[in-house]
């Protein structure tokens, strides 16, 4: 049968698979699917019926006709101020130092009444990393070698030992990560979380289409090219999967929600709990004071009364006044740096999560290779393709009381990105800031570190500053590469 070309007319697939399969994709001009079924075998026939299947072709249609509608991200900025905001500073006036310590004591009762679990977004490969792995497998503590998934889990481990209780960790991976991922926590028995208390998910996909014409790419012949559609897929997958209801029936009130990415993430950090809490927020995100107005970061604003996220990739194409704007006393007004940690009530998910469309989609212009007309892989070198996503900061403007809590970045931002050699978050790097946060733990306890001995605290030896001191004796001398566990 001779079906090669997008527009061509010509026989189709036999009827009872591809007939049926045709009649969907010639509803939205997508019948070039199909144009290598001849050359498939039964099993690649299979599987592209599969995907073919599952895909929402008038959501495709849909996004790629809406253009990119986005808002007028420069107007919005000038309309922008700075979002409520629990400030560092805030904590060396009384006044704050009642609030945080009023902070810490409701954030405390929440942990040990098991009512907060972790979530970790591990859809991510390790690409931009050159690993070819997931993400969260990559070794990265300085001594220990341990990997990034190993240092999280034992983080809500300990937090867990803490307060007497179990804290669940819900751990969304992607159709790229989930069988690697899977099989790498059985293999090394969950790092010590019990059975119950992983509860394993997967996020969706979307299809990338052909910028100019809004045809779905084909990565392989019998393949379609798809890619995860942003960590926003949680809101969807976490309530489709059933781990949300499972985590309400287990007396879970706020999920604690960070990326795989981050080395540094304070989890379990008692203060934000409270905040969160005494705000009655239903969202509520950790950020950093931004380094310099135009830092690779989200940026946390308020506008019209409602929080937002708009992401430093929006800033190129402005002004760098408006990102720069100032308050009467010199501040900037665009100071707050997201680094995706937030506390969710399971309510507010579960009310959002009824919504279709409680979460837009961001169209990225991307390099995606795909097959040509004439079965040829592409390697595109410049953008070729729009993928689609959503982010799970889109939901801050449907929240109500959400806020902002500032963190020192050198003790909770840490995030893996980019490969070694490359000028910022490489792992070179996130070891150092890792080492050099320890460092200071144990210099506070009144330890002596030698001059460039490696040092790494386990988080099932002390979670922080506090308890790194309950610990380590005054006078300690620590002379060689030393991991605390
Ligand atoms: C992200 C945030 C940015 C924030 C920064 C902090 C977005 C769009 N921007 O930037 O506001 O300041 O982190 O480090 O998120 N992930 C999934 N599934 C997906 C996509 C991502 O699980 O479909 C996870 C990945 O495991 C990854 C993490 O989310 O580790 C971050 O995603 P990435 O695309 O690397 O975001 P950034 O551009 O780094």
């Amino acid at each position: 049968m001779a079906f090669r070309r997008s527009g061509v007319r010509a026989p189709y697939p036999p009827l009872d698979v591809g007939g049926k399969l045709l009649h969907k994709l010639a509803a939205h001009g997508q019948q070039h699917l199909l144009q290598f079924w001849d050359e498939l075998d039964r099993d690649g026939q299979e599987s592209l019926a599969a995907q073919i299947d599952r895909l929402d072709l008038a959501l495709v249609d849909r996004l790629f006709q809406q253009g990119d509608v986005g808002d007028d991200v420069q107007a919005i900025l000038e309309r922008a101020g700075s979002p409520p905001a629990v400030r560092l500073e805030d904590a060396r006036q009384p006044q704050g130092k009642r609030a945080a310590e009023a902070a810490r004591q409701a954030g405390r009762q929440a942990l040990a009444a098991g009512e907060v679990a972790a979530v970790i977004a591990a859809g991510g490969q390790g690409t931009r990393l050159g690993f070819r792995q997931p993400k969260a497998m990559f070794p990265v503590g300085p001594v220990s070698q341990n990997t990034l998934l190993q240092i999280l889990i034992e983080k809500v481990l300990a937090t867990g030992r803490r307060y007497g209780v179990r804290v669940p960790a819900a751990v969304m991976t992607s159709p790229a990560t989930d069988e690697p991922t899977t099989r790498f926590l059985a293999e090394h028995n969950r790092f010590g979380l019990p059975e119950d208390d992983l509860l394993l998910f997967c996020q969706g996909t979307m299809p990338a289409v052909d910028a100019p014409t809004g045809k779905v790419l084909l990565a392989a012949k019998d393949r379609i090219a798809l890619s995860p559609d942003g960590h926003g897929s949680l809101l969807a997958a976490i309530a489709r999967s059933g781990v949300l209801d499972e985590l309400e029936r287990r007396g879970i009130r706020t999920l604690y929600y960070f990326q795989v990415d981050n080395l540094l993430v304070r989890f379990g950090a008692a203060e934000f709990v409270g905040h969160h809490r005494l705000a009655g927020s239903e969202l509520t995100t950790q950020v950093i004071a931004k380094a310099s107005p135009l830092e690779r970061v989200g940026n946390v604003v308020e506008v019209d009364g409602r929080l937002r996220v708009i992401e430093y990739s929006e800033f190129k194409d402005l002004p760098p006044e408006t990102a720069e704007r100032r308050a009467p006393d010199g501040s900037l007004v665009i100071w707050a740096g997201s680094i995706a940690v937030h506390l969710m009530e399971v309510a507010f998910l579960k009310r959002m999560a009824a919504r279709a469309d409680a979460l837009p989609f961001h169209r990225a212009h991307k390099k995606v290779p795909y097959i040509s007309d004439e079965g040829r892989l592409v390697e595109p070198r410049e953008p070729n393709a729009l993928k689609f996503e959503r982010f799970i900061f889109d939901l801050m403007p449907s929240a109500r009381n959400a806020m902002v809590v500032e963190i020192d970045r050198r003790q909770g931002f840490a995030p893996l990105k980019n490969a070694p050699g490359e000028p910022a978050d490489t792992p070179e790097q996130v070891r150092e800031q890792m080492m050099a946060e320890h460092r200071r733990w144990l210099q506070a306890a009144g330890a002596e570190v030698a001059d460039g001995v490696k040092v790494e605290i386990s988080p099932l030896f002390a979670l922080d500053a506090e308890e790194a001191a309950g610990k380590i004796a005054p006078g300690t001398r620590v002379t060689r590469d030393t991991y605390f566990r």
